[in-house]
């Protein structure tokens, strides 16, 4: 699919990922509709993407709610007429023992945003894309939609459900001219990590040249754009560690709890 004049809807656009895909959208020509809950950033963004003499229109939208998804679907629907790209972008990580994550702040929410949130507002565009007999759909999924490691319990759950859920799509909407892609990336330097309340006694992390910016993340997600794919891992060395989960989890397992779990949770083992 060409990306100029078409309409495409970018959730979680006032930050990281969401922010640099809708800019990337821009530069191409579409007509950009900006979603999430903080309008000021998306004023903002959108003025920037009317300069580049395409338009943009924000949508003051909580995706954890039914009735602000409606509204994003309607107000779209009003403003251009019709949807042909939806990025499922929104979405924020909790990392922490599960015994530790609030079920409500942490647990619910994550699922209410990750995984219904991607559900909802797929379910309110899907009729107009098969009106239309075409559309593109990007999940922005993880690598821990793939591989689960520990203080990801929530966020791995959501990201799995992201996976599944696209994966049994793509098989539904094909014949409508309607394309579902996944996008697996490792870790990308946004907010994120801000939300996320990390806290970590080793120095495990992403090493520095595994780590992509928001802006490396976009323009692969406008590619999916011109050519679908059923996932995509980025940067694809990650799919190292796919292949090793999937063919010795037990290797795995025992990897991760000697250097990870063990190591941080040494105080509390030394308690009991
Ligand atoms: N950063 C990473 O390492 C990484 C790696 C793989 C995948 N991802 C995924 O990439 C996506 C974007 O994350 P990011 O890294 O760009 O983080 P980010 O900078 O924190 O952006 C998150 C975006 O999600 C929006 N959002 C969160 N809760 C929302 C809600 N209830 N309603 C509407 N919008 C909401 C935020 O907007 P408001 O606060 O304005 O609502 C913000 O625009 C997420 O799905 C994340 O899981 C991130």
């Amino acid at each position: 699919m060409e990306v100029k004049g078409k309409v495409v809807i970018v959730t979680g656009a006032s930050s990281g990922i969401g922010e640099a895909t809708a800019r990337e959208f821009g530069k191409e020509g579409a007509k950009v509709v900006l979603a999430s809950r903080r309008v000021d950033k998306l004023q903002t963004l959108a003025e920037e993407i009317n300069k580049m003499g395409t338009e943009a229109l924000v949508v003051q939208a909580d995706l954890s709610k039914l009735e602000d998804i409606q509204k994003l679907v309607a107000e779209t629907l009003a403003k251009f007429n019709r949807i042909d790209i939806l990025v499922n972008n929104a979405g924020f990580g909790r990392l922490d023992w599960l015994e530790n994550l609030d079920p409500v702040k942490d647990i619910q929410a994550q699922i209410d945003v990750n995984v219904m949130g991607v559900i909802q507002t797929t379910r309110q565009v899907l009729p107009v894309m098969i009106k239309q007999r075409s559309g593109s759909i990007i999940n922005m999924c993880s690598m821990a939609g793939l591989v689960a490691t520990p203080t990801y319990t929530i966020y791995a759950a959501s990201k799995h459900a992201v996976h599944g859920f696209s994966e049994a799509l793509r098989r539904e909407v094909k014949p409508w001219g309607i394309d579902v892609s996944l996008i697996y990336p490792g870790g990308v330097v946004t907010e994120f990590t801000q939300h996320a309340g990390i806290k970590r006694k080793t120095n495990a992390k992403t090493p520095n040249f595994m780590l992509l910016t928001a802006e490396q993340v976009a323009q692969a997600v406008v590619k999916l754009v011109h050519k679908p794919r059923r996932m995509w891992i980025i940067p694809w060395l990650w799919g190292v560690s796919v292949f090793m989960n999937r063919f010795f989890p037990g290797l795995v397992d025992n990897t991760t709890i000697n250097r990870f779990t063990i190591p941080e949770r040494e105080d509390e083992l030394k308690k009991m």
